[in-house]
């Protein structure tokens, strides 16, 4: 083997058994030096006449975790992987996964190549391949299926949720689990198998696939499924049709020739780079520039919550999930009352759909302890203050904190705009407050902002940041600057929307147009979700003129109009329901707000809309990215997507603008700024990086933003 291919396979012999084991740390992916391992190793092994069966597992914590997702899309050293996989599927001497940890993906299906496959009981086996814009390409669409019937290997890989070692035992993906030594259980296995004349192949089992031929049943569902959960995306189709192969192909060959062929469409297909930015992005985002990695973390063994209204209890609930107990502290007896019953609600909504069993549910119950007195939070190790967004009322609160905990305690903000410093400044442990912000609702969304004040330390930020990734976030760092990353950046977008509305779109117009492209959900749909009244009672009470993109929905609150929560808004809504119908009643209010404001309203193309709403987010994104706010712009990709519904397979806001070019950009920002210069001047990293005709990717390293980074942590005042 040559020094150039990464990662190997250890090869050992243990009485007869000969042992192949990944090694490829830290998650063992089949790189190249893993592929020709493989092949290399199980050629010795069958040439070896004292050797009569073949053990396959991993060294470290996983099994197999795919393919290497950096290879895709370039070229690439060593034997292919289907040639690999050949070669144990072809062993002359029987081959059994010892599945160690993580099977994923390409992980998966070479466990899905040897004759028998034994887990540990933490073993995880899934092909999660969609996640990234791909299918299954190593065989895993062909002999799934014959393992666990195509209904649910459709289910499995249109979601890419793995299984747990006792379902994929219940599942017969796996032949047996072993409670003891995995080896020498694998080991045991084989030796009772050793005579057999014949060894199981999954190419050769049909059954399941020949009980579904015919019935058209199996693949409308999945294609209602993928519509529903997987909107835009191109690999969930391709899936589909490969199952259909596997379902109606006699030949076994044919099905895993039409794999390939629709696997490698996949993969040139320009969603798979996308969400593979996403998946690095994602990685790249849990570490912080300047931080050194050895960092030493304070262990969150225990944690409290103030305030037990939505945020504080699905903040709660994500903690109890991963296993820390919380305590969740309100001032008022009948609140808590009603935030526990909340939670409660919620766990039992997840048992009656079937995500969750009643005994996981009475475990993450007992994590979460009500209290009424802060004294009860003085040996948490960190505090999630939770309450409304009042900076007095908070400051109060990390006053008390800071007199009530234990001085190592970390004193956490879940604000999602306060000033952070001005909280550390109340309290005599600066180095150990941070801002957290999650998003609504906590318990769902993945987005996590951990906002870093001046004086947060390195162990606070590491600590928070390892927290999130415990606790299934996707945490990203933000610098303490108004609106953070996201709202800062939602803020140009929901501006050029209610622009555009002023100019002439309908808010349908302007919700579908966004939709069609791929968002979740339009900003008129989410601005009646949220509430129209909020901004317009905010004004009022501060005596604030309405700033003319606001004129329309301030109008629609003077009439009573203030979104779902009082059945209309921008739409009507029907009792009960949250589906928008049109309100052409407010035809007349759109209308006479633009003429009294001297706006000829005109045709306006989705094309425009889709390029005025996301062309702000990518200005501003720029902008975010030059004061440091944001350590890269693949962080911004991460905060919308999950953050605020911006399609996965677009790669975010800024990938999606180093796609269409720089230069393209800034033509098009061009061409707006005939209606607004101000808005439509471009950052000046932007026009800097369109000139270079270079991408986001390329902007200057953090350290060297250092001087424009210190400029914005003390000025707080200005967007
Ligand atoms: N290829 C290359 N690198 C990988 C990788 C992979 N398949 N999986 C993980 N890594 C890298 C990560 O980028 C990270 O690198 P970094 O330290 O430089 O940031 C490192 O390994 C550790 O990964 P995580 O931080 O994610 O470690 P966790 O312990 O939290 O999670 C995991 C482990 C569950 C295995 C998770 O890494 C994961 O989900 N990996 C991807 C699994 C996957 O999608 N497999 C399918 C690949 S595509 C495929 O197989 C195609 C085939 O069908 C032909």
């Amino acid at each position: 083997m040559t020094n150039e291919l990464k990662g190997k396979v250890n090869y050992s012999v243990n009485s007869n058994i000969a042992i192949l084991e990944v090694d490829n740390p830290p998650v063992n992916p089949l790189s190249s030096g893993v592929r020709a391992g493989l092949a290399e190793f199980i050629e010795k092994a069958n040439s070896d006449e004292s050797v009569k069966g073949v053990i396959l597992t991993g060294a470290g914590r996983s099994f197999i975790a795919g393919a290497d997702i950096s290879e895709f899309g370039k070229s690439f050293d060593g034997p292919d992987l289907n040639t690999a996989l050949r070669a144990i599927e072809f062993s002359k001497k029987p081959v059994l996964a010892a599945i160690n940890g993580t099977a994923l993906g390409g992980g998966l299906e070479t466990a899905l190549v040897c004759n028998y496959r034994m887990g540990t009981n933490k073993a995880i086996v899934g092909l999660p391949e969609v996640n990234l814009g791909l299918l299954p390409g190593a065989g895993g669409t062909q002999r799934l299926p014959r393992l666990v019937g195509p209904s649910q290997s459709l289910k499995m890989m249109l979601s890419g949720t793995p299984l747990s070692a006792k379902k994929a035992l219940e599942q017969g993906i796996l032949d047996a689990i072993s409670e003891n030594s995995l080896i020498d259980d694998a080991i045991a296995f084989l030796q009772d198998k050793i005579d057999l004349s014949d060894h199981p192949k999954v190419r050769d089992k049909n059954e399941k696939l020949l009980e579904a031929r015919g019935s058209e049943n199996v693949l409308a569902e999945a294609k209602a499924l993928a519509a529903k959960t997987r909107r835009g995306q191109f690999a969930p189709g391709q899936i589909i049709a490969c199952v259909e192969a596997a379902i109606n192909e006699d030949d076994f060959d044919v099905g895993l020739k039409k794999e390939s062929d629709y696997f490698l469409e996949c993969l040139m297909n320009p969603q798979r780079e996308a969400m593979i930015h996403i998946f690095f992005g994602e990685r790249a985002a849990s570490k912080i520039a300047d931080i050194p990695k050895d960092t030493p973390l304070m262990p969150i063994n225990t944690a409290g919550i103030v305030g037990s209204g939505t945020m504080g209890g699905g903040i709660a609930m994500n903690l109890a999930n991963a296993g820390i107990p919380v305590l969740i502290l309100d001032q008022d007896e009948e609140n808590l009352e009603r935030g526990m019953g909340v939670i409660e609600k919620n766990y039992q909504m997840m048992v009656d759909r079937g995500r969750m069993s009643q005994d996981q549910k009475d475990i993450v119950m007992g994590l979460i302890t009500p209290t009424l007195s802060y004294d009860d939070l003085a040996d948490v190790d960190m505090v999630v203050e939770a309450v409304y967004e009042n900076l007095e009322l908070k400051e109060e609160i990390f006053k008390t904190l800071d007199s009530v905990t234990k001085d190592s305690a970390i004193l956490a903000s879940n604000t999602s705009g306060l000033d952070i410093d001005a909280l550390a400044a109340s309290t005599n442990r600066p180095g150990k407050v941070v801002g957290t912000h999650f998003f609504s609702p906590a318990n769902v969304m993945r987005l996590l902002e951990v906002v870093r004040g001046k004086d947060s330390s390195d162990e606070t930020m590491a600590t928070v940041m390892s927290l999130g990734k415990k606790i299934g976030k996707a945490a990203v760092v933000s610098l303490n600057a108004p609106g953070f990353i996201g709202n800062r950046m939602l803020a140009g977008y929901t501006y050029q929307a209610n622009m555009l509305l002023l100019e002439g779109a309908l808010p349908s117009q302007v919700d579908n147009a966004l939709e069609s492209f791929g968002m979740s959900m339009g900003p008129f749909r989410m601005l009646d979700l949220v509430g129209l009244d909020l901004g317009w009672r905010a004004r009022k009470l501060a005596n604030i003129e309405t700033p003319l993109a606001n004129k329309i929905s301030d109008e629609l609150c003077e009439r009573d109009r203030f979104g779902q929560k009082n059945s209309k808004g921008f739409y009507n809504y029907s009792e009960g329901s949250r589906a928008p119908n049109p309100a052409p009643e407010n035809e007349e209010i759109y209308k006479e707000i633009s003429t009294k404001n001297n706006i000829q309203r005109r045709e306006i193309s989705d094309q425009e809309i889709v390029d005025r709403c996301i062309l702000a987010l990518v200005n501003e994104g720029a902008r975010i990215l030059e004061e440091g706010v944001a350590q890269r712009s693949g962080d911004m990709d991460i905060v919308y997507i999950n953050g605020y519904g911006f399609p996965i397979w677009r790669g975010g806001p800024m990938f999606y603008a180093n796609q269409l070019g720089l230069e393209e950009i800034i033509k098009k920002m061009d061409i707006f700024s005939d209606l607004d210069k101000e808005f439509w001047k471009p950052a000046p990293l932007l026009q800097k990086l369109a000139d270079q005709s270079a991408t986001f990717g390329e902007a200057p390293a953090v350290e060297d933003r250092a001087e424009l980074l210190s400029f914005k942590v003390t000025n707080m005042g200005g967007v």
